[in-house]
């Protein structure tokens, strides 16, 4: 087990009494809050009305940020940035899903830098961040990123086509975040499977890493198995308290360092660094992209170390042993769950997500390279890109 030091820095309500604790969480800070949300789904559950009345009730001077798109661009943390600079705000509350929350992260640490070229600094050279950020809160709305409980921002440079993941310190998680997952019934079945693959893509790149049993790995499993167990439920009934409860946590608990601490420097994160440039390229949802790749990645890496992904078919997907040899098991695994991305209506092919033929070179090329067991060159990411294609 390699050495690790964890911290987490985001206070957690979650329940279906959670938005009660706000006002006791707003007393932290001073008056000018920046709510930052979406395209409208927060005003259609109701929930922009509540924000604002405890907001009011706290003394606050509201300033908004609205319109943060799926995919964030950097040209929206740059129009964050200028109101956190010229309205004093000391709290960046945001409201919605992971990316309105990386946009808010973004807005945080760019507001305070004195960078020309932010951008380039933290997300292309992914330089140390030495600055004081402006502190973020969050209301989750939609589940999967694990954006809640992390210090992850995701951003979209249209200009430079690129759409890059920044891990920024810890100081930089949110400082509190609310999870009613009430608030998570109205996503669409379109979101929420696919941020319940993005949930599963979180713990499968942490998995696919390190040889030496590890506990990292046993708490995966099991956070694997509550999310497969938790889908076809919530598909039969999205408003289902204990099962939208459920793929919450376990969303949360995928991506805030717990089930890695163990594993830095030894996961894979492939799939994430392709599917963010198929993203930069056809602006998809960021777990169906996930999902399709899944399908082509993992069979085209599995035999760099069959033993784990013989594992992963009996821990997780209950394979039988005894139905063959070890590579037989290993890959009965993966048809298992290919066959749930089928079943769960995600998607299994990047024509599904508007990618054309001519884009996967491209895809191929500006891809960043993972670490997993087998490590794949471009030539490799465009084959898989192929495999997965239609
Ligand atoms: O824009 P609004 O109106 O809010 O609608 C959103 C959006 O259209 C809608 N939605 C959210 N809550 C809703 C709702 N619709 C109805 N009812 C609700 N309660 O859902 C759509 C998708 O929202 P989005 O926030 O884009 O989804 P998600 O949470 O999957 O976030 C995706 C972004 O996070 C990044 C991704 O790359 C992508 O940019 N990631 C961030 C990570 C992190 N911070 O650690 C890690 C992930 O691997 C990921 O890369
Ligand atoms: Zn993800």
């Amino acid at each position: 087990m390699l050495d690790f030091t964890y911290e987490n820095h985001t206070r957690i309500h979650f329940g279906k009494d959670s938005l009660n604790k706000l006002e006791g969480e707003l007393a932290r800070f001073g008056k000018n809050i920046l709510l930052v949300y979406g395209k409208g789904a927060i005003k259609r559950i109701g929930l922009y009305d509540k924000v604002i009345e405890i907001l009011k009730r706290a003394g606050k001077n509201i300033f908004e940020l609205e319109g943060v798109m799926p995919n964030p661009t950097y040209e929206k943390v740059l129009e964050g940035a200028e109101i956190v600079k010229k309205n004093k705000i000391s709290l960046i509350l945001a409201v919605g899903g992971g990316s309105v929350i990386d946009c808010a992260k973004g807005v945080s640490v760019v507001a305070k830098s004195r960078s020309k070229n932010a951008f380039r600094k933290y997300w292309v050279r992914q330089e140390p961040l030495t600055h004081k950020v402006v502190p973020v809160g969050s209301i989750l709305t939609m589940v999967g990123t694990g954006s809640e409980a992390n210090a992850g921002s995701v951003i979209t440079h249209n200009g430079l086509k690129v759409k890059l993941g920044r891990v920024f310190p810890p100081f930089v998680n949110p400082v509190f975040s609310i999870l009613n997952p009430e608030y998570t019934y109205s996503v669409s079945e379109y979101q929420m499977v696919s941020g319940i693959f993005d949930i599963i893509s979180h713990l499968l790149e942490q998995y696919f890493g390190g040889y030496e049993d590890n506990t990292s790995d046993y708490i995966i499993e099991g956070l694997l198995k509550a999310v497969i167990a938790n889908t076809p439920k919530a598909i039969a009934n999205p408003s289902d308290y204990v099962v939208r409860a459920n793929l919450m946590w376990a969303s949360t608990m995928a991506l805030n360092k717990i089930s890695s601490a163990t594993k830095l420097g030894q996961q894979d994160w492939q799939v994430h660094g392709i599917e963010h440039q198929l993203g930069a390229y056809t602006d998809c949802a960021h777990g169906m992209g996930l999902a399709a790749i899944s399908t082509a990645y993992y069979p085209y890496i599995y035999r760099h170390n069959i033993p784990k992904f013989k594992r992963f078919a009996i821990n997780v997907w209950g394979v039988d042993d005894a139905i063959g040899d070890d590579d037989t098991v290993a890959l009965e695994g993966l048809k298992r769950m290919n066959q749930f991305i089928k079943d769960s209506h995600m998607c299994y092919t990047l024509k599904e997500l508007g990618a054309t033929k001519d884009m996967l070179k491209d895809i191929a090329k500006t891809s960043r390279n993972g670490g997993g067991y087998g490590k794949v060159s471009s030539k490799d990411i465009l084959k898989i890109l192929q495999n997965c294609f239609e």
